[in-house]
């Protein structure tokens, strides 16, 4: 299979460059990548086609997709009366099955083809996700949500329960794996201490990646002292042993620098949801802060507080969040590689986010209708800006293609 067109590469400084030129793929790899010109025949493409890598989403809850829009409360309250109920859903694993076979192709027909993502309290159900998310070739890790406590009783369950289920789980998808488990504590508000050090104790023990949320909202971080003697939200994952280099923190919006120096020290990963972040009017995160003090950081959409199935929105968002805090904020091609090589990097997904030779062939194939190669405006911001789902004529995940026709 031949896609030709701008290929969208990434350069060594954080951003992207675009360069004519064609990818070939065959069983599921990249066996090439030319630059320079078009080839006299493709299977997919022409020279004002956009060939992008899949894009990879840091942070997303499956069971979430039904309640998209639920507008107008801040997170404490959305999450008692509308995220818990339709996560309650997923005690039946047929639905959350069926469920997850719609989701994954949302994700998929958007261009997401790697992910980490939260799945539910219920262990059958992760089972399934994680079953239907690999049958699919997806990258990725996904968790079974962990919960003892602050939540309904339908969605808590004993911790020694819990951290067998997932220890299980790791053993049939360990990290060696293409989609593998993600140790899943749902934030410290909802998980005793005893079950963030057991959680703690199974990362060090088995290296998988570990994903949780931080500090989101003030209210969530003066509950959290309120629940664990005082102690700062970080502290509080610090001392559980849940900080490291495999741990994607998401939001990260209300840290200091003392906060971020341990993140950094870590190298843990802040998962930045900036159209979560204004849908639920939680703050706005600040990356300059965050790259001041070095933290690693990979942006997500977070569905579905998040409200965009669309890396390339969730991108956009970034900018708009950013620009609101300072007048240094990241550019069109920064943002592109944040939802493709910049996430793999952070998530050290080593085979991902990038038109590679070797790499598994996860690529998008985007026509865009407008001339965004002829003007002055920089082509990826216009492509960013202007941006539209039907432009998107075909996903390939592992080389299969995944969108009908
Ligand atoms: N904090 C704890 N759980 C959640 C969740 O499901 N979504 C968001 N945005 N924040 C959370
Ligand atoms: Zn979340």
């Amino acid at each position: 299979m031949i896609l030709a067109g701008q290929l969208l590469l990434d350069s060594s400084s954080g951003d992207c460059r675009l360069s004519p030129g064609f990818v070939r793929f065959d069983n599921g790899y990249v066996a090439e990548v030319v630059e320079g010109e078009l080839p006299k025949s493709a299977d997919f493409g022409g020279q004002s086609w956009l060939i992008s890598p899949g894009f990879i989403d840091a942070h997303l809850h499956l069971p979430q997709f039904d309640m998209i829009g639920a507008h107008g409360l801040p997170l404490l309250q959305w999450l008692s009366e509308y995220t818990f109920p339709a996560e309650k859903r997923w005690e039946d694993v047929d639905f959350a099955r069926s469920m997850c076979r719609r989701v994954f192709q949302q994700c998929m027909s958007h261009g997401t083809t790697a992910m980490c993502a939260y799945a539910t309290v219920h262990y059958d159900s992760a089972i399934a996700a994680i079953e239907l998310a690999t049958s699919l070739g997806l990258r990725g890790a996904i968790g079974q949500v962990l919960m003892d406590r602050g939540a309904p009783d339908y969605l808590c369950r004993e911790a020694n329960r819990l951290i067998d289920q997932t220890v299980k789980m790791i053993d049939r998808f360990p990290p060696t794996m293409r989609m593998s488990t993600a140790i899943t504590p749902r934030f410290a508000v909802s998980c005793t201490r005893d079950l963030l050090t057991a959680a703690g104790k199974l990362s060090r023990e088995r290296g998988p990646f570990v994903q949780t949320h931080l500090a989101e909202t003030q209210e969530e971080c003066e509950v959290v002292r309120r629940l664990f003697d005082e102690q700062e939200y970080v502290d509080v994952y610090n001392d559980s042993g849940l900080i490291g280099k495999r741990s994607v923190f998401g939001h990260g919006i209300h840290l200091n620098d003392r906060d971020l120096q341990i993140l950094s020290g870590k190298e843990a990963t802040i998962a930045h949801c900036p159209s979560a972040n204004s849908f639920l009017r939680s703050g706005t995160m600040d990356r300059v802060k965050l790259a001041r003090n070095q933290v690693k950081f990979a942006i997500g959409s977070d569905l579905g507080a998040g409200y965009e199935r669309s890396m390339v929105r969730v991108g956009r968002s970034m900018i708009e969040a950013a620009s609101t805090l300072h007048d240094e904020f990241p550019t069109a091609s920064q943002a592109w590689h944040a939802i493709t090589a910049g996430n793999a990097d952070a998530l050290g997904f080593a085979d991902a986010g990038r038109i590679q030779a070797g790499f598994p062939a996860d690529l998008v194939a985007i026509e865009p209708d407008i001339p965004w190669l002829d003007t002055k405006v920089s082509p990826l911001s216009m492509l960013m800006f202007a941006w539209d789902d039907r432009w998107i004529k075909q996903v390939w995940v592992q080389g299969r293609p995944r969108l009908p026709g």
